[in-house]
């Protein structure tokens, strides 16, 4: 099919939720991505965070062909290898997690964790009344209904109402309005240490241990969203390993499996405790072909230290970007990130810019209109990255 067509049966077809980049992608390898009309892109969005290994990984085809060679579904009510395999790897990325719960999308990871946050405290704990989950402003947790409380944006839920109750929502980086709004009805905190579709705020190291303190003073279950800036994308596997704190519960999908859909949540073996046959389930999590996939995906990422990787290649950008900034007043108000998780905010619209990027064959993401979101896959090139800093430069240098 031609742009044109596809286009026109998109329109026709698909329920129209999506503002949609004036592009159709048919192949990619790598940070690189060929449009139908053949035109080759520099991929610095990776389907937004999830193919952190480059597309069409030639590691991940091999197991994934492989395993789609012997068996793709069985359902939860047996065990399976690639399963048990993967949970395995994962709880060794961390210093203090025991076990996993698995699921399909990064909404229901932390639809999951709330559960489970909520049934520990009252079932385990027997504290009826702590049912209540504060989030931080700038946050964003997903679009199911729970996770749609959580993100508490007013524009996100509009036409949505009765949301579930049992949410509160202060102001990020305030402890004093944290420590205020902790009571006897909190079950838990949760947060990004970078908030992604915020806009790449990245939460004050301090704060995030001064809140994880007051959890540990109050009796508050401490929890990290884990969906954008886990698997190595902020320079540790985990974000929340930069702020040197630790969750009793994460939820984590995106990267976990390079594109094959798939979420899930990590927790302490004290606050697993809150489930128990029957408390929560799922059709298709963790099926054989995502976890064969995804245990690779670890695999992949311990060898290869891509967590270092994405602080080396981020900490460049970055650095460049604010040297540029210093050198041309006015160009760009301020660059913010933690690895290869970086936003840069002009002091205007950024739209013109990052169109004539995509134009150019650099693919990112215009976030808030004012900040170019990068999100490269952890393998991309040193010499792209360069060629998109040129391009980007170029354009800030015209206005
Ligand atoms: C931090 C965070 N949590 C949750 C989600 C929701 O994930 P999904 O779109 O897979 O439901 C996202 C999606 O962007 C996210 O960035």
């Amino acid at each position: 099919m031609t742009y044109e067509e596809i286009v026109s049966d998109d329109h026709k077809y698909i329920m129209q939720t999506y503002g949609r980049y004036p592009v159709a992608f048919a192949r990619g390898e790598g940070a690189h991505l060929w449009d139908v009309n053949g035109k080759e892109y520099v991929d610095l969005l990776a389907g937004i965070a999830v193919t952190g290994l480059g597309h069409c990984n030639p590691e991940l085809v091999e197991v994934l062909t492989e395993q789609a060679n012997r068996l793709w579904h069985v359902s939860n009510l047996v065990y399976t290898q690639p399963q048990v395999e993967l949970a395995r790897k994962l709880v060794g990325t961390t210093e203090h997690m025991s076990r996993c719960f698995f699921c399909n999308s990064g909404a229901e990871a932390n639809e999951t964790l709330i559960k489970l946050a909520r049934r520990y405290m009252t079932r385990v704990r027997g504290r009826e009344e702590a049912v209540d989950i504060i989030t931080l402003s700038g946050c964003f947790h997903g679009r199911t209904f729970g996770a749609l409380a959580a993100t508490g944006r007013d524009s996100l839920a509009d036409g949505f109402k009765p949301l579930p109750a049992g949410f509160k929502q202060v102001e990020a980086g305030n402890i004093e309005a944290m420590a205020k709004a902790i009571d006897d009805k909190t079950c838990a905190v949760l947060l990004e240490a970078v908030q992604g579709e915020g806009g790449v705020i990245v939460l004050d190291e301090d704060y995030v241990r001064a809140v994880e303190k007051l959890c540990r003073e109050r009796d508050v279950l401490f929890c990290c969203d884990e969906v954008q800036a886990g698997m190595c994308r902020s320079g540790r596997f985990w974000a929340y390993q930069t702020c040197g704190v630790r969750p009793d519960i994460i939820s984590m999908a995106k990267a976990l499996a390079n594109g094959l859909p798939m979420g899930g949540v990590m927790a302490t073996e004290e606050v697993s405790k809150g489930f128990v046959a029957g408390s929560h389930g799922t059709t298709f999590g963790a099926g054989l072909l995502a976890s064969a996939v995804a245990s690779r995906v670890v695999d992949i990422m311990q060898r290869d230290r891509l967590d270092e990787r994405a602080e080396r290649l981020g900490n460049r950008i970055m650095d460049r970007a604010r040297a540029f900034m210093n050198a041309h007043p006015g160009t760009i108000r301020e660059v913010r990130g933690k690895g290869l998780f970086i936003g840069i905010e002009l002091p205007h619209s950024a739209r013109e810019i990052w169109a004539s990027l995509l134009e150019a064959g650099y693919l990112c993401n215009l976030c808030h209109e004012t900040t170019l979101r990068l999100l490269p896959p952890l393998v991309i090139a040193e010499k792209d990255v360069d060629a998109f800093m040129d391009a980007l430069e170029a354009r800030l240098l015209k206005g």
